[in-house]
């Protein structure tokens, strides 16, 4: 079972064909980086430009960094206003000419992290946070996978996101100390609503846990996400896979 898995982000558009069954990528990822905050047509013919790489024509699945339902994007906090309202799923396939299934980024890793990552064989209720530009955030239980937002939750009349998300800790110029104890205080408001047992961190920065994971107070086990900045891409590719319409 082989699909592209593409993966939208704040500063690049990353994609991979992806090994269902395992997870793994049958070769190796495509990355184009984008300037902040292009059009939603623009940002269709880098999706097209990532396919065309690798000469697809099948199933695509994409993750977004917004609220998604069916394949209508709702929100877009850190990409254009005007992907706002817009049926992802078309834009993406008359650009690609292939089948396209649109979901949250933070859920994609999720799918990718509790298949074949850190939470591989855990039934228990798992919160999985990506911290990158914005904070992605998703539940997992028994197999099952709930979208939330909770990085907009309010703090001090800011969000968690922009408090506490990578992005934050590089444009407030934070320590690793600083900024993981802030992370902590973020994952206290997290686990006081919604009792994970387990806390995946992903994000590019999960592969510098090293750094951050020790001054991060929490009260469930926490570990970092497996398959690091891969888990969207793949997760996207079970979900086209699995999720055919
Ligand atoms: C978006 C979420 C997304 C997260 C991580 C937030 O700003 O609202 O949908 O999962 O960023 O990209």
């Amino acid at each position: 079972m082989k699909t592209l898995g593409i993966d939208i982000g704040g500063s690049a558009v990353k994609g991979a064909l992806v090994d269902t069954k395992t997870g793994r990528f049958l070769a190796e990822r495509h990355r184009i980086a984008t300037p902040p905050r292009i059009t939603p047509a623009r940002m269709a013919k880098v999706v097209a430009e990532i396919a065309a790489h690798f000469k697809w024509r099948g199933p695509i699945g994409v993750g977004f960094p917004g609220v998604v339902a069916g394949n209508r994007i709702h929100t877009s906090a850190n990409l254009h206003h005007g992907f706002v309202g817009c049926d992802g799923g078309r834009l993406f396939s008359r650009a690609t000419g292939c089948p396209v299934a649109l979901l949250n980024d933070a859920a994609a890793a999720a799918l990718a992290e509790m298949r074949f990552g850190a939470g591989r064989r855990f039934e228990g209720k798992t919160l999985l946070v990506t911290l990158g530009t914005g904070i992605g955030t998703a539940l997992a239980f028994r197999g099952v996978i709930y979208p939330l937002e909770m990085g907009h939750l309010p703090r001090d009349g800011k969000s968690w996101e922009q408090l506490a998300s990578s992005a934050a800790r590089e444009r407030d110029d934070l320590s690793w100390k600083d900024w993981g104890r802030r992370v902590g205080k973020y994952l206290a408001v997290m686990e006081a609503l919604l009792w994970p047992e387990l806390i995946v961190v992903g994000g590019g920065v999960s592969a510098k846990h090293r750094k951050f994971f020790k001054f991060v107070r929490h009260r469930a086990r926490m570990v970092p996400a497996q398959l690091l900045n891969q888990a969207g891409i793949v997760g996207a590719a079970l979900w086209a896979a699995e999720n055919r319409r």
